[in-house]
């Protein structure tokens, strides 16, 4: 036995097991989470006799007598601290790794009440944060010192003080209205470490789930025996591909991605699912796992795009290795280009990327209740989605699926896939009891889909002044394995690649290939920031030939309101490109052989014709409102926006505004956070259904009054509201095309110190109506910081198209490594430019910011290494920096 005192009372407990083991599955203590299992991270942190210590990596057997602290271990006054310093910092997204970072703060703050900035990021290095981009931890930091000095005595720390002097953006406010610094809803929760992810949850004869992966990308099975797994003690189920009731194959876009591969089917990629387990413990589980014999007829995996599209390559798919394939041509691009004073030829690739998020896939699935229905409790981008997989995999119908939505730790588009709901769906169908399927990071990494490495080989040419006149691109995107979103993201890749600027003759062609390479799906910017980082970098070399700046040669060409867009449709009225680029000009022209300038566009919404659709339901107690909405949140605070647009319209205080957490059983489908769309899709719905129940409530009290909200006299009472943007298809023969309700724009700069690192990043953003500047800055710093991975280090290295590097090696940026970032929101005055049918300025003319806050930043990058040395890198990351890659 181990003896040693958890959060100031002793324990004993049995060894042969890490400390984080014993404090989630015994101690229940679930603030400290499993994000990497291999001390990478920092989810798991806790504090032993004054150090930060990763506990997944801490064998109970070396704290025999050792002091242990945990969040839930704070005392409460110095909680208050952190909590109220975090929050008002907006240091919190998705919350995963926060508990880790209150303690890494804790262990700093008790040795250094007065630390300066630096030695705050150095406190967080070794805890990852994959939302926030630091800045707003770092702040949090500094001002929890400040709380804690001033509790310890009324006194101010000196350096905090210091740090407070800079320039700050305002304090963040309790008031609720529109473009007030609302702080997030759920904070107390997350900071706490109270806040829950499905792998916190525990059921009464709950059953752990696994899965036999297939060692081969590409292998027929030849035979499977599960005889002695089923025969293992603890074991009640083992489920092969003849166990599954419904559907086989199951897909976001396309049914092509197989639950469990079947006896005599090739495998497709190193996570495909041949068999599934549950058992009493994890460890049974894994036993059962080692049990089972496949054997398997090795095939030589297609690797690449090019082997793919070999004459004699054999099909990954029924229908061929060509996943999708689209044409965007307007004008003459040949003969424009033919005409250019100025042209640029050159080929750019992008590298296969995780998402990292910080929560692996967790699922936690019930038998069929009394009434037949399947509860699932899981993470994701949109419940709806999760219901559709489970129904199809059971053969049941959707209603008979319920799914409800915990919090979720992190997704930047890696959780609208199947990975694990339909697996413990079916394990829990099949043996009558509730199953947790739990992946660890290395099988999340192996099985969820990754960001399309592309190639793309583009011409840009432009006039003797600067003005481009045509632009001819190819984009080749591994999509890996299995279709997930790769048809979207190549459709987004090929419509944005002529970036945000107006001119005629374009043609951009696009393929999307299948290989046995992991599958390729939606992540932050959806295509579009690896097609950027091509343009703007043949834009730097197109005004370097033709004699002007790079802010210029982007200023001349910067699509303007009324312009066309490279698709052909027109920029709307409020579009503020041009006023992103005068606000970073003068930090531009005051260091041009350190400064590297890039712009990027991306739609909000689903548009191309899509049904993209918000609703809400508003329900009024008589203490109280709830508003129901499906819209997922996966860190970037949804419930905060909506709450927000209820508080303003309604006219009440936050403290009477409930958000009801995604359930397909009381929540209604406002479609999957994607796109950067819920601020503005479901911001509407929720928007409608507010101003209905506002317009009832001034009906009761008389014509033209504006009382506080009567809530006793309207209690019992639901109202709906409902928003769809409707856009037309890209096919569609229309001469004023609607492709998007509308753009986000924006202009990043990238400042190179004098050693050669990135010291500064100015990041100008149009994206319409702030609703919530704190959230929206973090979205910004988030998005810049991941930008900043993409450009500099981040790369999923492939062996034998298996992915073969650690958590700790995908090189993301730690605190320490993060320039300072300044966010700049521009807004044209006016209306909104949301054109669906008359209405406009959906809620209140707010765009999407999700994901072109990372879209322009690895141009801009790139473009400061080409500004100082005139080496144009075709490649990401870049060479030839002080940053070395990840693995
Ligand atoms: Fe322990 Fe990541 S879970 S360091
Ligand atoms: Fe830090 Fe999400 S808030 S990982």
């Amino acid at each position: 036995m181990v003896r040693f005192t958890l959060n100031g009372k002793p324990v004993s407990a049995e060894g042969g097991r890490s400390l984080l083991s014993f404090l989630r599955d015994e101690a229940r203590l679930t603030a400290a989470k499993n994000g990497c299992g291999e001390g990478a991270c920092g989810a798991c942190s806790v504090i032993v006799d004054g150090e930060l210590r990763s506990s997944c990596v801490t064998a109970l057997e070396r704290i025999e007598g050792k002091s242990v602290l945990t969040v839930e271990g704070i005392v409460e006054q110095e909680m208050g601290c952190y909590e109220r310093a975090f929050a008002e910092a907006g240091a919190v997204q998705c919350g995963y790794c926060t508990p880790g970072m209150v303690l890494a703060a804790k262990a700093l703050l008790d040795r250094n009440l007065t630390p300066r900035e630096e030695e705050v990021r150095a406190g967080l290095r070794r805890n990852l944060c994959r939302c926030t981009g630091y800045v707003k931890i770092v702040d949090g930091v500094m001002r929890a010192a400040r709380y804690r000095a001033d509790a310890a005595g009324g006194l101010s720390a000196p350096n905090s003080a210091e740090y407070r002097g800079r320039p700050r953006p305002p304090s963040p406010s309790l008031a609720a209205g529109i473009g007030a610094r609302l702080l997030r809803v759920d904070a107390r929760a997350k900071i706490r470490g109270e806040a829950r992810y499905v792998d916190d949850l525990v059921e009464q004869g709950m059953l752990f789930g696994a899965a036999l992966r297939s060692p081969h990308p590409r292998a027929k099975l030849i035979s499977l025996d599960v005889s002695a797994a089923r025969a293992l003690a603890g074991v009640a189920v083992v489920a092969t591909w003849e166990n599954i009731p419904g559907s086989r194959y199951t897909g976001h876009v396309v049914s092509d991605w197989p639950t469990l591969v079947a006896v005599g089917e090739e495998t497709r990629y190193v996570g495909d699912a041949i068999a599934l387990v549950a058992a009493d413990t994890r460890a049974h589980a894994r036993e059962a796992i080692a049990l089972i014999a496949a054997r398997y007829e090795v095939l030589t995996p297609l690797s690449s795009p090019e082997s793919s599209m070999a004459p004699d390559a054999p099909p990954i798919h029924p229908g061929g290795n060509i996943l999708s394939r689209l044409l965007l041509e307007r004008g003459d691009a040949e003969r424009a280009l033919a005409s250019a004073a100025y042209r640029v030829e050159e080929t750019f690739t992008t590298p296969l990327t995780d998402h990292a998020f910080m929560e692996p896939e967790s699922a936690l699935a019930w038998p069929p209740d009394s009434e037949g229905t399947v509860v699932v409790r899981t993470g994701e981008q949109n419940v709806y989605d999760g219901q559709r997989y489970v129904a199809d995999t059971l053969g049941i119908p959707r209603e008979k699926v319920r799914i409800v939505s915990e919090y979720v730790g992190g997704a930047f588009g890696g959780k609208e896939d199947q990975t694990v709901q339909h697996h413990s769906a079916l394990l829990a169908w099949l043996c009558g009891r509730p199953v947790k399927c739990t992946l660890d990071r290395a099988e999340s990494t192996r099985v969820h889909v990754k960001r399309h490495p592309m190639t793309i080989r583009l011409r840009l040419g432009c006039d003797p002044a600067g003005k481009l006149v045509g632009l001819i691109a190819t984009i080749v995107a591994d999509t890996g394995a299995y279709a997930s979103l790769g048809g979207p993201v190549l459709h987004r890749a090929v419509t944005h690649a002529g970036g945000p600027y107006a001119y005629d003759n374009i043609r951009v062609s696009g393929l999307a290939v299948y290989t046995n390479n992991p599958p390729a799906g939606a992540f932050r910017g959806f295509g579009v920031p690896q097609v950027t980082f091509a343009l703007e970098s043949a834009l730097d070399m197109l005004a370097s030939r033709a004699g002007i700046s790079a802010w210029a040669i982007r200023y001349r060409n910067a699509v303007r309101p009324g312009d066309r867009l490279p698709n052909g449709q027109v920029a709307g009225p409020d579009t503020a490109l041009e006023e992103c680029l005068l606000a970073v000009r003068a930090d531009c022209e005051a260091a041009p052989g350190s400064t590297g300038i890039a712009c990027g566009f991306k739609n909000t919404g689903l548009g191309m014709g899509h049904p993209d659709i918000g609703r809400c339901i508003l329900k009024i107690a008589s203490d109280h409102v709830e508003i129901h909405s499906g819209a997922g949140c996966m860190g970037q605070g949804v419930a905060t926006v909506l709450t927000q647009i209820a508080c303003a319209i309604l006219d009440i205080d936050t403290a009477l505004v409930r958000v009801v957490p995604p359930d397909t059983a009381t929540t209604p489908d406002s479609g999957t956070s994607t796109a950067s769309r819920q601020t503005l899709i479901t911001g509407e719905a929720c928007r409608r259904a507010c101003a209905a129940a506002r317009e009832e409530a001034s009906e009761l009290a008389g014509a033209g009054a504006r009382e506080a909200f009567p809530l006793a006299l309207l209690a019992g009472r639901e109202f709906n509201g409902q928003y769809e943007a409707v856009t037309d298809s890209f096919e569609t023969v229309r001469t004023d095309p609607v492709h998007h309700i509308v753009y986000s724009y924006a202009c990043h700069l990238a400042v190179l110190g004098p050693d050669g690192r990135i010291q500064r990043i100015i990041a100008a953003h149009d994206s319409g109506l702030v609703v919530n500047p704190l959230a929206f800055e973090g979205q910004v710093e988030g998005g810049v910081v991941m930008g900043l991975g993409f450009a500099l280090r981040e790369k999923l290295p492939l062996v034998d198209c298996a992915p073969a590097a650690r958590f700790g090696q995908l090189g993301l940026f730690r605190a320490p490594d993060v320039p300072s970032i300044l966010t700049i929101t521009v807004r044209k005055p006016g209306p909104g430019s949301a054109i669906d049918g008359g209405v406009s300025g959906a809620a209140f003319g707010a765009k999407g910011i999700g994901e072109i806050s990372t879209i322009p930043t690895a141009a801009a990058v790139a473009g400061a290494y080409y500004a100082r040395d005139g080496v144009l890198r075709t490649s990401l990351p870049l060479e030839g920096t002080p940053y070395k890659e990840g693995p």
